[in-house]
C-alpha cells in the first residue's frame, strides 16, 4: 500500500511537470529513461550513532570500509561499499574540545581515502587524496575538536575514484554536539533530531549501476555529473520516517554525486534554516525552499505541532523552479534531466506521538562576526569553466598529485585571510568546496548574501555567469608535506581535474 501510494505520487510528479516536453532527452541517453523506476515507501534507516569510547582522555572511533550487497528494490541487489556496514556509515557524534582519534581500516580490494568534510583538522589529518589507505592497512589520526557545533560529513577522496567510491555508499555524517547554554534546540537522535542523507542513483535492473564493476560513466554523465531518477534518504528508497507531533530538527546532507535539490514540503508550509554548513546561523530564516548543492548541509526546524497524528508530509524536491538559478543556454540544456526541471518527492514522514521535549523555535541563536572585506591581505581569482568535454579551474585541471599546476596550487601563509573571487562561465552551476576553513561570502554578483548564506560555509554553488566573493581565514598548522584541497563538489568534476590545492606554510 504505502509502496504504491509512494510510486504513484512519484510518477505523478514527474508527469506533472511535463514529462513530454523531456523525454527527447531522456530517450537521447540522459536520465531517468537509462535507469529502472523503483517504488519508495519503506521506513527511513536511521545510521548508527557513534560516539566513541574514551581512552586516556582521547575519544576513539574504530571505522571499517568494507564490500556489501543492498537490495533497493531494483531487481537484484547492488554491490556496494560502506562504512562499518553495507551502504553509508555511522554518525560520528563529537564533542568541542576533545581530542579525536579515528582509527580507519580499509577492507576494501583497492586503495582509498577517508576526509572530514567541513572539519578543521591539520593538514595531515585531512584525510584527501595525499592520505591514501592501502588495501588492508588501517590509517590512524588524531585531531582536537576546536569547531562549533555543526553537522559535517566524511566521505573518501581518492584520486580519480571519489565518484564512484561515494556512489558505492562511503559516506557519513559527524556532529559536533550543541553547546551547553545555547538555545534549546530537539536533540534526541533519530526521534527529534533526523539525519537525512539525500543521494540519486541511477540502477538497472540487474543491479548495478554506471560505476558497478569499475566501470567508468558515459562522456555526457561526467561532464553534467552522474544523475538517476532513484532518490535515497540514509540509502532507502523515497523512505517514510516518524517525526514527533511537535518541533523537529532535520540535519540534511546533499550527499549526492551531482544532483541539486530545492527542496519543500508537499504542502507548502514554512520551515527554518538554523544552520548551514559551518553551524548555527545567528538567526533562523523562514523560508518554503532550501535549496541544496552537492556537499551542503543545512539544519531545518519544522514544527509538526499541528499535524493530526498519523497524518503524513511529504519533503520534495521542487527543482524546476530553481532551473534558471543552475543551468543557462544551450550547454545547460544539454546537462539538465528530467528530474531538474520537474518536482519530485525525497521522503515522507508520519506524525507520530508527543516530543521528547515540548520545545519553541528559538528567535536567536549564534551571534556571527561577519569579516570584513579590508581583512584580506590578497585577492585569488577561480574561474570555473568547461570546454571539449573538460572542467577547468583557471584553465588548469588537476590529473595528478605530484605535479600541478600553479594556477591552482597556492602556498599561503598561515594566519592569512584571503579574498577568492569566484567566477563561472559554463552552462551549469558548480559547488566550490574548499577544506579545512569555513568561510563567509562577502557578496553574490555584487548583492550581499540572503540570511541563510550569511553564516559559516565550507561549500557554496556558483550559479552559470554568477561571481561569487569569499573571504577566508587561513588559520593552522605549517605543513609543506600535505596540502588541503579546494574543487567541485561534483564529484566526477572534481575526479576529471576541477580540483586544486593549497599548503598551508610558515608565514
Ligand atoms: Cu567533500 Cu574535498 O570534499
Ligand atoms: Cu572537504
Ligand atoms: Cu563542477
Amino acid at each position: 500500500m504505502a509502496d504504491q501510494i509512494g510510486r504513484r505520487t512519484f510518477l505523478e510528479a514527474v508527469g506533472a511537470v511535463g514529462l513530454s516536453l523531456v523525454l527527447p532527452l531522456g530517450v537521447a541517453g540522459c536520465g531517468r529513461a537509462d535507469g529502472v523506476d523503483i517504488a519508495g515507501g519503506g521506513q527511513l534507516p536511521m545510521p548508527p550513532l557513534l560516539e566513541g569510547e574514551l581512552q586516556g582522555g582521547v575519544r576513539l572511533f574504530r571505522l571499517r570500509l568494507q564490500t556489501g550487497a543492498v537490495d533497493f528494490g531494483a531487481g537484484a541487489p547492488t554491490a556496494t561499499y560502506g562504512v562499518s556496514g553495507a551502504y553509508l556509515g555511522p554518525t560520528l557524534k563529537l564533542r568541542r574540545g576533545e581530542r579525536v582519534r579515528i582509527e580507519v581500516t580499509n577492507a576494501l580490494d583497492e586503495t582509498t581515502t577517508l576526509h572530514w568534510h567541513g572539519m578543521e583538522v591539520p593538514a595531515r589529518s585531512d584525510g584527501g587524496p595525499y592520505q591514501t589507505i592501502a588495501a588492508g592497512a588501517t590509517w590512524t589520526t588524531e585531531f582536537d575538536v576546536t569547531q562549533r557545533p555543526l553537522t559535517a560529513w566524511y566521505h573518501p577522496h581518492q584520486m580519480h575514484a571519489t565518484a564512484r567510491h561515494v556512489y558505492m555508499g562511503m559516506a557519513g555524517l559527524i556532529v559536533v554536539e550543541d553547546d551547553p547554554g545555547t538555545p534549546a534546540l530537539p536533540a534526541s537522535y533519530g526521534i527529534d533530531d533526523l539525519p537525512l542523507v539525500i543521494q540519486d542513483r541511477r540502477f538497472f535492473a540487474d543491479g548495478t549501476h554506471p560505476y558497478s564493476n569499475g566501470q567508468h560513466p558515459a562522456m555526457h554523465d561526467m561532464m553534467a555529473g552522474l544523475k538517476g531518477s532513484t532518490i535515497l534518504v540514509n540509502g532507502a528508497v523515497v523512505p517514510r520516517g516518524v517525526v514527533p507531533r511537535g518541533l523537529t530538527r532535520l540535519r540534511v546532507l546533499n550527499g549526492s554525486n551531482a544532483r541539486n535539490y530545492n527542496l519543500g514540503f508537499g504542502d507548502d508550509r514554512g520551515f527554518l534554516q538554523i544552520a548551514s554548513d559551518g553551524g548555527l546561523l545567528a538567526v533562523p530564516v523562514a523560508m518554503t525552499r532550501l535549496l541544496l548543492a552537492p556537499g551542503e548541509r543545512a539544519e531545518l526546524l519544522v514544527d509538526f505541532s499541528a499535524d493530526p497524528t498519523s497524518g503524513v508530509v511529504t519533503l520534495r524536491s521542487y527543482s524546476g523552479e530553481a532551473f534558471a538559478a543552475l543551468f543557462t543556454g544551450q550547454m545547460g540544456d544539454n546537462l539538465a534531466d528530467a528530474l531538474d526541471r520537474g518536482s519530485f518527492d525525497v521522503a515522507s514522514f508520519v506524525i507520530g506521538g508527543a516530543p521528547p521535549r515540548a520545545l519553541s523555535a528559538p528567535t536567536q541563536l549564534e551571534a556571527i562576526a561577519r569579516m570584513a572585506e579590508s581583512s584580506a591581505v590578497r585577492t585569488r581569482q577561480l574561474v570555473m569553466s568547461m570546454r571539449m568535454g573538460s572542467v577547468f579551474i583557471n584553465a588548469a585541471r588537476m590529473t595528478e598529485l605530484a605535479s600541478v599546476p600553479a594556477a591552482i596550487s597556492y602556498d599561503i601563509p598561515a594566519g592569512d585571510t584571503e579574498l577568492w573571487v569566484v567566477s563561472n562561465t559554463s552552462g551549469m552551476a558548480h559547488p566550490l568546496h574548499i577544506h579545512h576553513r569555513q568561510f563567509q561570502l562577502l557578496d553574490i554578483d555584487g548583492v550581499a548574501p540572503p540570511p541563510a548564506l550569511a553564516g559559516w560555509k565550507d561549500t557554496v554553488l556558483v550559479g552559470p555567469n554568477r561571481v561569487v566573493r569569499l573571504l577566508v581565514s587561513f588559520a593552522g598548522v605549517a605543513d609543506r608535506e600535505f596540502p588541503y584541497m579546494f574543487h567541485c563538489h561534483i564529484l566526477e568534476h572534481e575526479d576529471d581535474g576541477m580540483m586544486g590545492r593549497f599548503f598551508i606554510v610558515q608565514p
